[in-house]
């Protein structure tokens, strides 16, 4: 009876250890956690900044515009090194400094400008991040069916010109 009665729960116990194995090994996958805590942390001075500029709260809005540069200039790992990337990151800066400048004039043209070109910039950046992404899967001859070959030889995301 009791023997019975434990044997599913190993079974539990073993899949959820296949789980957390299978976590581990798809860990090095994912993004640094540093990157992915700076971005929550841009995700919050953005809403904050939607609020701000909404409501022509100028020196909020300069502040949030001010930790937006911060967290940008200060996260060093750049996931793809590419030239659209590096753009998109020089843009993302530019109009937060851009931001933080018309809020000083207080000029509510100028901010709600920055602040469309601002969110741009983080569209399109991801955009980018999802097509490197899917561009890499499908190079990726280990996600093909058996049998079916890569169209194209595995190359870095760096040297397929994006
Ligand atoms: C120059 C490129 C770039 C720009 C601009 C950018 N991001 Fe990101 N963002 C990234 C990268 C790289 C990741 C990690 C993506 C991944 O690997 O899944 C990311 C991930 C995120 C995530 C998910 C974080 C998590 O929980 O893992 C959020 C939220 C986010 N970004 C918000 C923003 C917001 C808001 C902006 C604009 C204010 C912005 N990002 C601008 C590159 C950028």
């Amino acid at each position: 009876m009791r023997d019975t009665g434990a044997r599913p729960r190993i079974g539990i116990r073993n899949a959820l250890l296949t789980l957390a194995m299978l976590a581990l090994a798809a860990a090095p996958a994912v993004a640094q956690p540093d990157l992915g805590s700076s971005m929550r942390q841009k995700l919050d001075r953005a809403q904050g900044l939607f609020e701000a500029v909404v409501l022509a709260r100028f020196p909020a809005a300069r502040r949030y515009a001010g930790d937006l540069l911060r967290i940008s200039e200060q996260s060093t790992w750049t996931p793809l090194a590419t030239p659209s990337y590096l753009r998109y990151a020089g843009e993302f800066q530019e109009a937060a400094r851009s931001l933080g400048q018309a809020a000083a004039a207080r000029d509510i043209d100028e901010v709600a400008t920055a602040y469309m070109t601002l969110t741009s910039t983080c569209v399109q950046c991801h955009r980018l991040l999802r097509e490197s992404r899917q561009a890499e899967h499908d190079r990726a001859p280990g996600r093909l069916a058996p049998g079916v070959r890569s169209p194209r030889p595995p190359g870095s995301l760096v040297a397929s010109g994006q």
